[in-house]
């Protein structure tokens, strides 16, 4: 019989009790649940509306259960409805009439909305520390190449020639962000709902504040009606995710393309790498496919509880039971995939001499030789109109701007000068971009002292 049984005739079907439980998936809160409870039972004592004795006694027999789910001898029912329910019926069992008032004061609305922000904030907190390690070794490969150039595209085609260091610190200011956004989650998990009941509160003197304190909240949710129905921080924690997801999809496109024959500017080690059942000579980037893939799933996730929130009155509504499945499903595939990135990017060998090959085709230099005559005087439209010429000139006869002759330059323009090669150069064209957060290498350094004092910024607010 269920715990609310008593103005019900009959029992639910078999098929209803295992259509509207939720233990399969809150089953992994028993720890939060039993947190909760233990901070409520001494807060009702301290309040003096259970005895000393019935609060000892629900703590032994919370701890107990505690270890006996953690040691697998605890026994789920198939009647339990959820975690919630399973943990007070087994403590009921064990310890008799101090179990069965554990729950005075409490409804399931602020006890599972409770549970589920203790989750949120240990989730974002294990996600921020796996930001970390993803950006570390971003910034160690980034540190070991310093001069490695690659062409930087824009439309996927060849740009402006840019260091591999600027590119792979470029996804470090990604995941920097999503630290920030990770840390947003936990703030906004990080508020008491407990003591707010089934909606309205409780005619029993709770005190908030001591529970909040017990469960380290940093804040009591003002309004009990707010309290029980808002799902806004796990919807915060899955919108970051989300978007942390993205930038890792976008760079597992970048090593997809990268690891080709076409491209070859990278190789992935084995460990990070498949085979195929039938082709002997395939080296798959499947990993990094299968982080592009798993995005699907985390927006997904994101896109439903925005659905289930939708239009939904106050205050409880079951819908609601609905916020946790995609919320550890997001949680838990980002964390795993920031560990696989952080992994596949510290493993990987750079061919700095494909990229650098790349870097020659492609007229990168293009934009430097129209400024080299808007330096000049030239009025810049005037200078990219020349660029222009000279890059179809080359397109007729099949070759690169630095195999045109000066004379090839001075048909166009007769401010051209011997010094044009220099403005030709791959390498002084990357290290002409002095701009703060442009690509020359004494830029990226400094760059690098940004990027590396707000690494040990954020890992101060985790320790
Ligand atoms: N299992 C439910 C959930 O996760 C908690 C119970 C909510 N209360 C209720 N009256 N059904 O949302």
């Amino acid at each position: 019989m269920a715990l609310w049984s008593g103005r019900f005739e009959e029992g639910v079907s078999e098929f209803t009790q295992r259509f509207g439980a939720s233990l399969p998936v809150d089953k992994k809160m028993y720890e939060e649940d039993i947190a909760g409870s233990r901070a409520h039972a001494k807060m009702l004592a301290a309040q003096g509306i259970i005895s000393k004795e019935d609060q000892e006694k629900i703590d032994a027999g919370l701890a107990g259960i505690k270890k006996d789910i953690e040691e697998g001898n605890f026994d789920f029912d198939i009647n339990d409805e959820d975690i919630h329910m399973a943990i007070e019926r087994v403590l009921t069992q064990r310890i008799g009439s101090a179990g069965a008032r554990l729950h005075t004061g409490r409804s399931r609305n602020d006890q599972t909305i409770t549970d589920a922000r203790l989750c949120a904030k240990e989730m974002a907190k294990g996600l921020m520390k796996a930001n970390l390690t993803l950006r570390k070794s971003l910034l160690d490969v980034a540190k070991a190449h310093p001069d490695v150039i690659m062409p930087g595209y824009t439309h996927m085609q060849h740009a402006q020639p840019v260091l591999f260091a600027h590119h792979m610190l470029a996804y470090y200011w990604m995941f920097t962000r999503d630290f920030a956004r990770l840390h947003a989650a936990y703030d906004s998990a990080d508020a008491n709902p407990l003591g707010s009941a089934a909606l309205a509160g409780t005619s029993y003197p709770l005190d908030r504040q001591m529970t909040a304190k017990l469960m380290g909240f940093s804040r009591v949710i003002p309004n009990s009606m707010d309290a029980v129905s808002d799902h806004d921080f796990q919807l915060d924690l899955q919108y970051a995710c989300s978007v942390s997801m993205i930038h890792l999809s976008r760079l597992a496109e970048e090593i997809v393309l990268w690891s080709t024959s076409e491209f070859g500017y990278i190789t992935l080690s084995d460990s990070y790498s498949t085979g195929s059942s039938i082709m002997p000579q395939k080296k798959n980037p499947d990993f990094a496919e299968l982080m592009r893939g798993k995005t699907g799933r985390v927006v997904g996730d994101l896109m439903g509880l925005l659905m289930v929130m939708k239009g939904l009155p106050l205050a409880y509504d079951k819908d609601m039971q609905e916020d946790k499945e995609g919320t550890f499903d997001a949680c838990h595939t980002l964390h795993d995939c920031m560990i696989c990135m952080s992994g596949m990017i510290s493993t990987m060998t750079i061919h700095p001499d494909a990229m650098a090959n790349s870097a020659q085709k492609g007229y990168m230099a293009a934009t430097d030789v129209a400024d080299y005559l808007a330096k000049k005087g030239l009025p810049f439209r005037k200078a990219h109109e020349i660029v222009g010429h000279l890059v179809l000139e080359c397109e007729k006869r099949g070759c690169q701007l630095s195999d045109l002759s000066l004379e090839d330059f001075k048909a166009e323009s007769p401010l051209f000068e011997e010094d044009i090669t220099k403005a030709l150069d791959i390498p002084s064209c990357v290290k002409a971009r002095t701009t703060e957060g442009g690509t020359a290498p004494s830029a990226v350094a400094d760059q690098m002292k940004k990027a590396q004092a707000q690494f040990d910024a954020d890992s101060a607010q985790l320790a």
